[in-house]
């Protein structure tokens, strides 16, 4: 992020539709074709990933990729639904029509990002997307479930779920553009170009997006009382447990459950692949692959200039605090 956008300057680029996401596509996908660089899939920071078959790995990638967009879609609604209308009753928001506007926008868009990805899963897998199913492998657990509401409940006050939506939109641009660059995986041949040019697309509203919630994160956490941000910080930290550590039941054990409901060949392996998965809590490689500086600059200059977050590193191994 070179200059932070005035609200103004938002609204202005997101009425040209040249800057908008199209979300109208219908994409033809092969099944012969991985879906995502395979480091941004878990089991390739495990050793069990190269003792693999080909058809297996391909296999899991493509599970992974649709579990991946069924995450970008639980930022876009879970998330977002219950964090922004307080949001935008905030006394530093609702005085200023342009950012209510940009506000509005964003979220009108990211519904139509929804529906977009929800689309795109059921072209790749309608066995497990019937019409009028979306989520398979992102189900919230329970501490999902309340982490969101109570987010929603404080965010009038309380903005830090702020600092984690922005971390996952410039990872979901930071992954669009390593598509985009960089097409050929590591071991599986090139990408498929349908499923890549639905991320290549959500990439125009969410570099807006970013400026957006900078803006907010400005507006509110940045003005509020030290206590206020240190209680932010706090929180924060206590919510990133849930996001980083891979859990019994969680969406990485049910991509390796359907690969196997998939490839039932693969069933004497079952529970040695989820036991690698889980043990990629304690795993600085793959923890760093989550949040990194490479991936989110703008997020972690954010994070910098915040003396409250000064040990998120602890919480957040990738975190490289720098002074600002
Ligand atoms: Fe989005
Ligand atoms: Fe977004």
């Amino acid at each position: 992020m070179r200059r932070r956008l005035t609200p103004d300057e938002i609204n202005r680029i997101a009425a040209d539709p040249t800057h908008c996401t199209r979300t109208d596509l219908v994409p033809v996908i092969d099944p012969t074709r991985p879906f995502v660089p395979e480091e941004w899939t878990q089991l390739w920071y495990t050793p069990v990933y190269a003792s693999l078959h080909r058809e297996h790995r391909l296999r899991y990638n493509q599970l992974f990729g649709i579990r991946i967009n069924e995450y970008v879609m639980m930022l876009e609604s879970d998330l977002i639904e219950r964090i922004w209308p307080p949001l935008r009753r905030h006394p530093s928001v609702r005085g200023d029509p342009a950012l209510v506007r940009a506000l509005d926008e964003m979220i009108a868009e990211e519904r139509r990002h929804h529906a977009g990805f929800a689309r795109l899963n059921r072209i790749c897998r309608p066995d497990l997307f019937p019409e009028g199913r979306d989520r398979f492998f992102s189900a919230l657990p329970m501490w999902g479930e309340a982490m969101f509401r109570f987010t929603g409940l404080v965010a009038g006050w309380l903005a830090f779920g702020l600092w984690y939506q922005m971390a996952l939109e410039e990872s979901a641009q930071a992954l669009a553009r390593a598509m985009v660059h960089t097409p050929e995986t590591a071991t599986l041949g090139p990408l498929d170009p349908g499923f890549v040019s639905v991320h290549r697309e959500h990439m125009k509203d969410e570099a807006r997006h970013l400026h957006v919630d900078a803006l907010l994160i400005e507006r509110t956490i940045e003005a509020a009382p030290g206590w206020r941000r240190r209680l932010d910080a706090g929180l924060f930290r206590a919510m990133l447990i849930g996001v980083v550590r891979p859990t019994r039941a969680g969406a990485g054990e049910k991509v390796i459950r359907q690969l196997v409901r998939d490839m039932p060949e693969l069933g004497d392996r079952e529970e040695e692949m989820i036991r690698a998965v889980l043990a990629l809590g304690r795993d600085r490689r793959y923890q760093e692959s989550l949040f990194n500086r490479r991936l989110m600059p703008a997020t972690f200059a954010v994070f910098d200039r915040t003396e409250e977050l000064d040990h998120l590193g602890e919480r957040m191994l990738g975190y490289d605090r720098r002074a600002p």
